[in-house]
């Protein structure tokens, strides 16, 4: 049994909008907590929000003005958004803090793709600025890293391959798709969020979060076509004719790069034992369902 402190209230969720969000202003309210969100667009469930622009030149400022008093902060907004936010959450009475990163910053460091290898560094450099700010400003952390986020029918990853499914039946594959995946479902991630800010052990600690099954991407993709009711039907191809396809699907699927291709045949996977311990992390297999 994983030691569990009272959640320190009030709280704030920056990126309340994302796959996650929706899920942990849920298990907030359960919890008796009402949240305080901050995004650019309104949360889905009429939570009490603020409109802010994470990027926006006169931050501080901003944020001083409309802030309500915080104690527990859950940063769902890419990290690199957060060190810029940190000196206005801290005047507000911010002492526990829980981010999320991303496996990202393991994968993509190498990545042929220019863009893909700059968000591995700027994923490393803001969680650096994220814990020496806090370790500087007598503030608790905690650095979560998922590997690929899901929600069915909400994520841009498995996903998209069920409406490609549906749209042409069939999957390609870059080669055989034998490398390993391991995704993980974002309302998991954000029970593990809660479990983490309440955890003693998980104080000034960045942990690795993967899903509840290590799967090669190819029997990910034929998960997705059970959970759709179909009989799995994928295509190996050529890593060439791979990314020759993924070159011209680039203007209808923004987002699909041409490293997409090659990662499919390598393993991304990491050990989330230490957050089994120290949170009870506790993810499910996967079996979506669409
Ligand atoms: N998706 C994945 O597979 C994956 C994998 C590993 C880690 N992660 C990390 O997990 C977290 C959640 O991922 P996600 O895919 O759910 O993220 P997402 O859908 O991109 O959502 C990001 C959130 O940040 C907010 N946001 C973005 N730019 C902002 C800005 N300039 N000012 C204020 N708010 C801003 C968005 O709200 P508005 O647009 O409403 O402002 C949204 O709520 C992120 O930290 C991400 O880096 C994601």
């Amino acid at each position: 049994m994983t030691a569990e402190n009272p959640l320190k209230t009030p709280v704030l969720v920056l990126g309340a909008t994302s796959l996650i969000g929706g899920h942990l202003l849920a298990r907030l309210r359960e919890a008796g907590v009402e949240p305080f969100a901050v995004s650019r667009r309104p949360p889905e469930d009429g939570a009490c929000w603020l409109d802010a622009d994470l990027t926006a030149t006169d931050l501080s400022e901003y944020l001083a003005d409309r802030l309500p008093a915080v104690a527990t902060v859950f940063s769902l907004s890419p990290i690199w958004l957060l060190p810029a936010a940190l000196p206005a959450l801290k005047a507000r009475g911010l002492s526990r803090l829980v981010a999320f990163s991303s496996t990202s910053r393991f994968t993509k460091e190498a990545s042929p793709d220019a863009d893909e290898r700059a968000v591995a560094r700027d994923l490393a450099d803001a969680e650096a600025a994220v814990e020496a700010w806090c370790a500087a400003h007598g503030v608790a952390w905690t650095i979560l890293r998922p590997t690929l986020i899901y929600d069915e029918g909400r994520d841009g990853n498995v996903s998209r391959i069920a409406r490609l499914v549906k749209r042409f039946g069939v999957m390609p594959l870059s080669g055989a798709g034998e490398g390993l995946r391991q995704p993980v479902h974002a309302a998991d991630l954000a029970a593990g969020a809660l479990a983490a800010a309440r955890a003693p052990a998980a104080r000034d600690r960045a942990y690795d979060l993967v899903g509840g099954e290590t799967l090669t991407y190819r029997a990910m993709v034929d998960r997705v076509f059970q959970g759709l009711d179909r009989r799995p039907l994928t295509l190996p191809l050529p890593t060439w004719l791979f990314s020759l396809i993924m070159r011209l699907a680039r203007p209808f699927y923004p987002g699909a790069t041409l490293a997409m291709g090659t990662r499919m045949g390598q393993d991304l996977t990491f050990n989330s034992a230490d957050a089994v311990r120290d949170f009870g992390w506790a993810p499910r297999g996967f079996r979506p369902r669409f």
